[in-house]
């Protein structure tokens, strides 16, 4: 079987590649919401600003037997790791085309002056001896854990906001920041950088317009509510609704500037997104979150709300070096 660079995908390959997630989905862990065919082809068509994709798939007859991504974050030979994501269809695994894609996407990477490459998976997932098997370690583990709006007992949001912190006040916006709040998002987010060790480059007005115009343009919708101290941003939440599949919103990040912490500003700013997200968007009956299993505050956080631990991810990490060649 051989391994085909695909560079401006068609239609075909696009439907092609969502029959392979969607086989993979199928067999996999119970709870994830389905694949959307129109964020897949979304996803393939264009790359987020700042980075770029390059795809490659195993062909079997007129299907995909299996896929595989790799987004190259920054410039070429940036110090930053590119990030690959392969899939193969159940049925076709244990013959070797997840080992072919691999090293495929290790020249690919190699071409880009990278050094280093991650993956995230699903812990118990066949991805975990694949992944070690080629030299990936563990550097990351990541506790998925879900609210399930209906179960949030209806007076919790308005007792924890409530008992918000003194000195400081709510705002909230839909979709981009608004420009009189982008600067001191950009200085939070640039507080929390040492969560996101691999996101180096430094957080300014313009990289969080352009990280948020890449939700919009997928369709999705992003909510955002920040505790003020004065005009400067103590603390912020961000909630998306993919477009499609409202069922399931993402957290995405939550972050309190560390003068601003131990003042229960993360649980506030949560409390109010969940009394926003009740209120307007009846179609949301799940947030998910990723947290580091070592950030004992957010899980406590998480907890308080009623999330509940859904799954185990791992971040895994390779020396391209030490990938196998084509
Ligand atoms: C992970 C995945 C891509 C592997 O694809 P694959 O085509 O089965 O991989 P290969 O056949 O090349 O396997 C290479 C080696 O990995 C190891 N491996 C792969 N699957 C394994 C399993 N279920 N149990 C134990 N070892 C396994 C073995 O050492 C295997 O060599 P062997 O078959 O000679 O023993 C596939 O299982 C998959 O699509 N999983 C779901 C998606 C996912 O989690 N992707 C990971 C993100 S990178």
């Amino acid at each position: 079987m051989d391994v085909i660079a695909i560079d401006d995908p068609t239609d075909a390959q696009i439907r092609g590649w969502h029959e392979v997630l969607t086989a993979v989905h199928a067999a996999g862990p119970a709870g994830d919401p389905a694949p959307d065919p129109g964020h897949t082809a979304r996803g393939l068509r264009g790359a987020e600003p700042g980075s770029r994709r390059r795809l490659w798939a195993v062909a079997d007859g007129d299907r995909l037997a299996g896929v595989a991504a790799v987004r190259l974050p920054g410039e070429s030979g940036a110090g930053r790791p590119g990030e690959v994501d392969i899939q193969v269809r159940p049925p076709l695994r244990r013959r070797g085309i997840g080992g072919l894609l691999l090293a495929a996407a290790a020249d690919g990477l190699r071409a880009d002056g990278r050094t280093s490459v991650i993956a995230q998976v699903l812990a118990g997932t066949p991805a975990v001896p694949f992944l070690e098997s080629h030299g990936f370690e563990c550097v990351l583990s990541l506790r998925g854990m879900v609210l399930h709006v209906a179960d949030v007992p209806p007076d919790l949001p308005a007792r924890l906001l409530a008992d918000g912190p003194a000195g400081y006040r709510l705002v909230r916006w839909r979709g981009v920041v608004p420009d009189e709040h982008a600067a001191a998002l950009a200085r939070a987010k640039h507080a929390m950088a040492d969560f996101a060790e691999y996101e180096g480059e430094p957080w300014d007005a313009r990289r969080v317009r352009e990280t948020e115009e890449v939700v919009a343009e997928r369709g999705d919708d992003l909510y955002t509510v920040a505790a003020l101290s004065g005009d400067v941003v103590a603390g912020f939440t961000e909630v998306v609704v993919p477009h499609g599949a409202a069922g399931r919103a993402a957290q995405y990040d939550t972050a309190v500037v560390p003068e601003h912490r131990g003042r229960r500003i993360g649980i506030w700013v949560k409390a109010a997104m969940l009394q926003w997200l009740v209120a307007d968007r009846p179609d949301v009956r799940e947030i998910e979150t990723d947290n580091s299993g070592d950030n004992a505050h957010m899980l406590a956080v998480n907890e308080e709300l009623g999330f509940r631990v859904e799954r185990e991810s791992m971040e895994y990490q390779a020396a391209v070096a030490a990938l196998p060649a084509r």
